[in-house]
């Protein structure tokens, strides 16, 4: 969206909409070139109002004809400026009857009403209705829906909305029609419309009430090959609402429709789900483990917003989070469940802990930052971040934390009860937690309000004569855009304390017995705990389940975090106190790329590792995730200036060493965890391929003529695209002989499979020796686009944000680069530019050189005239 001077919008400017609607008939007569919409609006005066007059939104709208009460409205009746048309002498009750005109061919944003591969698509949230019709296009407007598609019967034979099918037919002339119902009031962002050739894979699923639903799994002919995990993980995610939060389908009939043209993964329209061909269509030939989990995953995501952001909706932008943090929370925890053991759970809670370090960490201390509900926005597509849906799932996590199961059960319970069907804050779910738990939950509004990752700095003093054991936890936020100091947070931190043995010890908190983890309560700036009945020194395992999105300071000493690594009963503080470790020697390994200095590393880190990897009593996905390195930008994030190719040559030699040091018990593991038979995408199975693909990386780190074939054979005979996908990493990364043939054959085998040519591009684009030259050579391909996102992000972003030491090449080239391919993707696509212009976010902590040379860039791009109020929101605040 292009406005002359963007508009910063507050939080705090929010007031009701002057007028309801309660009725809404859209007709579509759907053509490539000319749209005609016609809708009508029945509307009343909103009694919480204090404003006049109609308020519709409209952004490059043909307006055809207007009429009120039957009255054509002439302009001087009715003013349009910007993006709003207002009427403002209107009766308390009207019927406005809109027509208007678009051309859905020439929309390259994949915002509103668009064509993809010859379909047509909607995409509404946030703001993209007010691109297909004019209506109050805000969240709080809730109406409900009647639908008319008519088009080509031909081309279109397949005609999709909201809600039920009422009526459908043919029109003569070539043309047919179908008629949809929502039954249920929604805010317009939900809308969705689907014209397309396409078929489905169905199913009766019956409900827990008796009732009988239709499932559906849309997509192009040819893929019906791949839909069926997609249709198990939909049953298992309407089976899984019924029995964790009593919470069922309201409709007959459900559909999820893939596209390969979208700008996110997928989309919660009412009945109506649109996804990413990328988080819907997969077979063990073309899909990897990462990518059955994220289909998983998604589609119950976007099935859990049913109630989670449809029943309840958000009553304006700010509260995004509402929906999203909770809706992740609950993809999340459904995901654990799926997989069903301790261990596994434990497995995706670690993986979870990875991405918010990997990336919400950093864009809290970036200039991006801002709180789980953000206080004001330029361009709210800019606003669907790692913050809102990643951090905000960790403060729904706090409230089971602190309440319990059954508490948040009670609370989700009592928001439903005073909720549905309203679009409500923050604040709302606060209290209904807060009210069903009899529990003050004033203090916790904070994580809402206050932006900034908190720190939480711990000390222990054992003293042997009392038998007492005190921890002593402080608190502190760093500085954030526009919130200079920070009020304490409500804090669950989880502790449990080791003795020598390794064992847990029970623990007396205060007197009572508080079992082998204590969840403390940090309120105040600074607290001591004491434990008492404690007969030797404890080693503390602190923040255990990651209690709290912080980072927790603790001085511990190499010994204890082996002990840890080797003992925890808690498997992500086990897996936590190893990541310690490596990145202790990461640090001091960069530093001494610097000096020259020999990259050495020690023995009792390499021990410590092979303790690890051998120890079959340990699931292989724990296994694999406990020797994983922290990434090259996890180190970059905990350096105060960064040099990335010294990370990553230290990284490297870390690797190489660990190759070196545990060759014999790598291949022994490479053996141990192969996965011969059929392939299943099942948790254990998985985390099989994952210690055994890792095993071959850390091998192929290192690698000669026997490492190499492995790596060859691998993926000459791999049975399952997560194999083959890991040998040709492994080949690629080692430059070993075959890599390049290698390559070559993997494109001709898939070049019919856009999902595998994008894996096909993403590889290159993050492999150690593809340069800045490469890429633009890889741009040249004649399967490469701009205009496909999910294209751009394997090449583009995956290079940009994927292959660091390349990126920041002392010349300024990568920059170069960046700026140019965001400003060609703004031209074409606002939110997927925006997206890559956050590649810059962290410059200031460069190396001064680099430095320098990246402010250039961004200098560049923000001063090239004609830029979406997305991309300019990004590039201007990097500056200030
Ligand atoms: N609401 C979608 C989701 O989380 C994300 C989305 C936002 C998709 C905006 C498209 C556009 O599930
Ligand atoms: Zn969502």
């Amino acid at each position: 969206m292009r406005t002359d001077t963007p508009q910063t919008i507050y939080r705090k400017d929010y007031t009701p909409p002057t007028y309801l609607v309660d009725t809404v008939e859209l007709g579509f007569d759907l053509d490539p070139d000319r749209t005609i919409v016609a809708s009508r609006l029945a509307m009343v005066r909103n009694p919480d109002s204090v404003g006049e007059g109609i308020e519709l939104h409209g952004v490059n709208l043909q307006l055809v004809t207007l009429r009120m009460n039957g009255k054509t409205l002439h302009p001087g009746d009715y003013d349009i400026s910007g993006d709003m048309l207002r009427i403002p002498s209107a009766p308390d009750e009207v019927t406005l009857e809109i027509e208007t005109l678009t051309a859905p061919v020439k929309n390259t944003t994949l915002n509103g009403l668009y064509v993809s591969n010859g379909n047509f698509f909607t995409q509404c949230e946030a703001e993209g209705f007010r691109s297909i019709t004019y209506f109050p296009d805000r969240p709080d407007v809730m109406a409900k829906f009647t639908v008319m598609l008519r088009a080509d019967k031909k081309k279109y034979p397949v005609l999709l909305s909201n809600g039920n099918l009422i009526d459908e037919g043919d029109l003569g002339d070539g043309r047919h029609y179908a008629k949809w119902e929502d039954p249920f009031k929604k805010p317009s962002y939900l809308f969705a419309l689907v014209a397309a050739r396409l078929v489905c894979q169905e199913e009766t699923f019956r409900l827990k009430d008796g009732r009988d639903a239709l499932l559906q799994v849309w997509v192009e002919d040819g893929n019906l090959d791949k839909t069926d995990y997609a249709m198990q993980s939909l049953k298992n995610s309407i089976r899984w609402d019924e029995e964790r939060f009593g919470l069922e389908l309201d409709l007959d009939r459900f559909m999820i429709v893939a596209v390969s043209d979208f700008n996110m993964g997928a989309m919660e329209n009412k009945g109506l789900n649109i996804f990413n061909t990328k988080f819907v269509l997969a077979n063990p030939r073309v899909a990897t483990d990462v990518d059955y989990a994220g289909i998983e995953a998604v589609v119950g995501h976007e099935y859990f917003h049913n109630w989670t952001g449809n029943r309840v909706t958000c009553r304006d932008w700010f509260q995004l989070s509402l929906k999203e943090g909770l809706t992740v929370f609950r993809d999340q925890e459904f995901s654990a469940d799926m997989i069903g053991t301790d261990s596994g759970r434990a497995v995706t809670r670690i993986e979870q802990v990875r991405t918010l370090r990997q990336a919400q960490f950093p864009e809290d201390a970036g200039p991006m930052a801002h709180p789980v509900r953000p206080d004001s926005f330029v361009e709210i597509n800019n606003f669907y971040t790692v913050t809102v849906y990643e951090k905000g799932a960790e403060v729904v996590r706090m409230y089971q934390t602190l309440l319990g199961r059954e508490g948040f059960r009670k609370g989700m319970d009592l928001y439903f009860e005073r909720h549905d069907e309203q679009a409500v804050e923050c604040d709302d779910f606060r209290a209904a937690m807060a009210d069903a738990n009899n529990r003050d939950l004033a203090q916790f509004e904070r994580w809402y309000s206050q932006a900034g990752t908190p720190v939480v700095t711990a000390s222990g003093r054992y003293d042997a004569g009392a038998g007492a054991f005190a921890l002593t936890l402080t608190q502190s936020c760093p500085p954030t855009p526009g919130q200079p100091d920070k009020l304490p947070f409500h804090i669950p931190v989880a502790v449990g304390l080791l003795g020598a043995s390794g064992k847990d010890m029970h623990l007396t908190l205060d007197g009572a017995k508080a079992g082998t983890t204590a969840i403390l309560e940090l309120t105040e700036p600074s607290q001591t705990f004491r434990f008492t009945g404690i007969k030797e020194e404890p080693t503390p395992s602190i923040l255990r389940d990651f209690s709290a999105p912080v980072v927790l300071e603790y001085p511990y000493t190499d010994e204890q975090l082996l002990h840890l690594f080797s003992h925890d009963s808690d498997p992500v503080n086990r897996w936590e106190a190893g990541q310690r470790l490596a990145m202790e020697r990461l640090l001091k390994m960069t530093a001494a790329v610097g000096s020259g200095n020999k990259l050495a590393l020690d023995d009792t880190f390499i021990d410590a590792m092979r303790k690890i990897l051998v120890d079959a009593s340990l699931d292989a996905a724990f296994r694999e995730n406990a020797l994983l390195l922290p990434s090259e930008s996890m180190v970059a994030e905990q350096m105060d200036m960064v040099n990335p190719q010294a990370i990553h040559l230290a990284r490297q030699a870390m690797r190489h060493t660990i190759g070196t040091s545990l060759r014999k018990e790598l291949l022994a593991q490479y053996e141990a965890n192969q996965t011969p038979g059929e392939y299943s995408p099942d948790a254990v199975s998985a985390g099989k391929r994952g210690l055994k693909n890792l095993a071959l990386a850390y091998l192929s780190a290192a690698p000669d003529d026997d490492i190499n074939m492995l790596a060859q054979r691998q993926f000459d005979r791999a049975g399952n695209m997560t194999d083959r996908v890991a040998a040709l990493v492994s080949l690629i990364h080692s430059a070993a002989p075959g890599a390049a043939d290698a390559l070559e054959r993997f494109y001709a085998e898939f070049d019919n499979e856009a999902l595998v040519v994008d894996k096909w591009f993403a590889i290159q684009a993050a492999a150690p020796g593809t340069d800045v030259a490469a890429v633009r050579e890889l741009m040249k391909h004649p399967a490469f686009t701009l205009k496909n996102p999910n294209r751009a992000r394997s090449l583009i972003f995956n290079f940009c944000n994927g292959n660091p030491a390349q990126f920041h090449a002392p010349d300024g080239s990568g920059y170069a680069f960046w700026a140019e391919q965001v400003k060609a993707l703004d031209a074409l696509n606002p939110q997927v530019a925006s997206r890559l212009a956050r590649s810059m976010d962290r410059w200031r902590r460069y190396a001064p050189a680099l430095q320098t040379q990246m402010k250039g860039a961004l200098q560049k791009v923000s001063g090239s005239g004609k830029l979406s109020n997305d991309v300019n929101e990004v590039v201007s605040k990097a500056l200030t």
